[in-house]
């Protein structure tokens, strides 16, 4: 108690100040942080503190109460859940926030960063809100930096990236949950009194169960055209928690890493930085919230958004693990005829002494097996290029099989409780990332497979997440580190390769989408939705997925999953990152013939779906039918995608997006065998009737598609 008292003493000698020039504001300051369309507003109080008014509420200036705090931390004075909870280099458990300032950096053309300053009065203890405002994308990327000068670490027990108030009525929350080969489900709620939470616990792989974002809408459900809505994705790859506080009076929603076990000990003058949480909002419902938040992706959430996706060829579906040169080196000329330009050679090309020949072992050894591969990875890189085709590589660096050389030499760098048994899953265990010798083994492998001459694409897989968090690598009273410090160490090897190979394309994968979000996507082109490629269940998923996510992002391949006519599964491929995972020395003419006309219609319109607009015109959930359409950046160009999900009316699809004034011819690309042509095709329209009249298409029976390009 001494101790504790007489650092109380000397914080506040140090800070004093500060303080009082915090409480001498007289009159309030009142300021906002916005883009063209959304304001965060602020107001200091006579107090000290910083609050904020509720988002939407911009005309009630009614004096804020503690309620209203923008960063509420816990134990002195705030009762519901708070932003930030803090234990002192002393044991003192409370922290105050009085605000100190705020700085504006332009920092280029319509953005801005912004950063408030906040202290606790008697410790020397700040926090700064972080935002990064995109004007024109209606986009504000926030976070948290927390730093001291305590003499000893303080414990970080809850240490949000954001805090945001709604108004307490009429707030609805969509968000996404479901497991491996069923990701992206939506569900739809009204906030009530209570706290929701969203969350994962896993650690790794960790969304497997629930991606972390959501969408919050003011105005009743949300629909594509109408009302105020606000996406948010937290960009972290581990343990997350959402949390939706309704105390009453208010909505607080709390983003970041999840407090559960994670206790951070903060040392004197090192920052935490929390992950970053993107919002995007809109007036004008989901479709201006999705065109917003992609227009951002292009620029700052995905590598090279700029650029249109070539088709590959992935292997995985058709052979599984049972391939060897020639197996694969015969694709490459059939792949090239049918007019693919990358191929992906997947998981099983390596382990000698425990071959990969199935998911039980080898992994972990990545040299190339010499009875699959004799000469290594190189030549049939170098195959694969003679047929003018990239080549890629699929790798897994974060795991390892117990049969394994790996596991032999290094049993001590898996994560693992002591005393316990093993527990497995996909029979692999998971590298100690925070251990220095794990993450040079790590940058080996990636560097090893990357760094073969010939290879241009990467494929990073996770397949499992933590059940026993425990490292050898961390002291006794550090292990709760492992959760933050795996994801920072994860972040600096994505980092790493994205330096090292910035012509490599990368695709995050993580037994499908169990690992979906910006925080690693910045470091990819795309990222692999789901193991399930059912294209009926992808009509579904590809559209919930868009909702944050641009479709140039969104890997999806043609497979025999679900047993669907080709052309179907072509069609909804094509309406995303194309791809292809069929054996096709077991296609016939007829489908070969389709997916070639496939394939270069998406060459034709890639330049559309992945740089123009999205519009998502029916949602195919508990419908007959799903429709979207892309249009240009000039409105020159758009492509119409029906997908018929149960037996229909050929009832007319309206798009939307054209320019009204300008004239655009309609043709059916890659047309069915065997179906009518469209009523409309080949004649020319004002983009004003055909989103008023909307066109005719093709299809009408279940799984029947029809992909329709406008083009002036
Ligand atoms: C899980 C991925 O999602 C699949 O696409 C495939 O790469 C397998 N892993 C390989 O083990």
């Amino acid at each position: 108690m001494r101790a504790l008292f007489s650092l109380t003493l000397h914080a506040l000698l140090i800070t004093l100040p500060l303080f009082a020039v915090a409480t001498a504001a007289a009159t309030p300051e009142v300021f906002a942080i916005g883009t063209r369309s959304f304001a965060l507003n602020f107001e200091v109080g006579t107090d000290g503190r910083l609050y904020q008014h509720a988002l939407g509420t911009d005309g009630d200036r009614s004096k804020p109460s503690r309620n209203d705090e923008a960063y509420p931390p816990a134990g002195d004075g705030y009762i519901y859940e708070p932003a930030l909870r803090v234990v002192h280099a002393d044991g003192n458990t409370s922290t105050d926030l009085l605000y100190t300032g705020i700085t504006r950096t332009n920092e280029a053309a319509g953005r801005e960063l912004v950063r408030i300053g906040l202290r606790d009065p008697a410790y020397p203890f700040e926090v700064a809100l972080c935002f990064r405002t995109h004007r024109d994308d209606d986009v504000v990327e926030q976070w948290s930096e927390i730093r001291h000068s305590e003499p000893g670490s303080v414990q970080l027990e809850r240490m949000a990236s954001a805090s945001m108030l709604l108004p307490p009525t009429n707030v609805t929350l969509t968000h996404f949950s479901g497991d491996w080969a069923d990701e992206m489900n939506p569900v739809s709620e009204l906030i009530t009194p209570g706290t929701k939470v969203l969350d994962s616990k896993i650690g790794v792989r960790a969304h497997q169960f629930g991606n972390p974002s959501f969408i919050l809408s003011l105005d009743g459900p949300a629909t594509e055209n109408s009302g105020r809505v606000l996406a948010g994705s937290l960009a972290w790859s581990g343990s997350f928690q959402c949390a939706f506080d309704h105390i009453g009076s208010r909505v607080r929603v709390l983003t970041g890493v999840n407090p559960y076990a994670s206790t951070y000990h903060l040392k004197p003058a090192e920052t935490f930085t929390t992950p970053t949480m993107i919002w995007a909002w809109s007036n004008n419902g989901l479709g201006g919230m999705s065109r917003k938040l992609h227009a951002w992706a292009r620029d700052f959430g995905c590598r090279d958004g700029h650029q249109p996706r070539e088709v590959m060829l992935n292997n995985w579906e058709a052979t599984g693990f049972d391939f060897d040169f020639e197996r694969i080196a015969n694709l490459f000329e059939p792949a090239k005829q049918i007019g693919t330009e990358l191929f992906l050679l997947d998981d099983g090309w390596f382990g000698n002494k425990f071959p990969r020949v199935n998911d039980g072992a080898g992994l972990g050894d990545w040299q190339p097996n010499r009875r699959r591969l004799p000469n290594g990875l190189a030549p049939l890189a170098a195959a694969a290029v003679k047929h003018g085709l990239r080549f890629g590589i699929w790798i897994e660096p974060e795991m390892v099989n117990p049969k394994s050389e790996l596991f032999e030499q290094h049993p001590d760098w898996v994560i693992r409780q002591p005393l316990r048994e093993l527990e497995l899953q996909r029979q692999q265990l998971t590298l100690d990332l925070t251990r220095p010798e794990v993450q040079d083994f790590e940058w080996q492998v990636i560097d090893g497979a990357l760094g073969v001459p010939g290879v241009s694409y990467g494929k990073w897989d996770c397949n499992r997440y933590l059940t026993q968090p425990g490292s050898s690598w961390l002291a006794a009273d550090r292990q709760s580190h492992l959760w933050i410090d795996y994801v920072h160490a994860l972040y600096a090897l994505m980092d790493k390769t994205a330096r090292a190979y910035p012509k490599t394309e990368l695709m995050l994968c993580s037994g499908g989408g169990g690992r979906v979000d910006y925080g690693a996507l910045k470091y990819f082109h795309e990222f692999w939705p789901s193991d399930n490629t059912d294209p009926v269940r992808r009509v579904r998923m590809q559209w919930d997925y868009s909702y944050f996510f641009p479709g140039m992002t969104l890997a999806s391949h043609v497979t025999h999953a679900g047993n669907r006519p080709l052309h179907f599964a072509c069609s909804v491929a094509m309406s995303a990152r194309f791809g292809m995972d069929l054996d096709l020395a077991k296609l016939s003419a007829q489908d070969k013939a389709v997916c070639a006309g496939a394939i270069s219609a998406y060459q034709r319109i890639r330049e559309v779906t992945h740089l123009g607009e999205l519009f998502r015109l029916e949602r195919p959930h508990d419908a007959a039918r799903g429709a979207l359409d892309f249009v240009s950046p000039d409105q020159a160009r758009a492509v119409v995608f029906v997908f018929q999900l149960k037996d229909g009316d050929a009832a007319v699809v309206r798009p939307q997006g054209l320019a009204p004034a300008m004239r655009y011819t309609v043709r059916e690309l890659n047309p069915a065998p065997h179906r009518a042509a469209l009523p409309q095709e080949g004649q020319s329209f004002t983009g004003e009737a055909l989103m008023r009249d909307g066109i005719v298409p093709s299809c009408q029976k279940s799984l029947e598609a029809c992909v329709i390009e406008l083009a002036r």
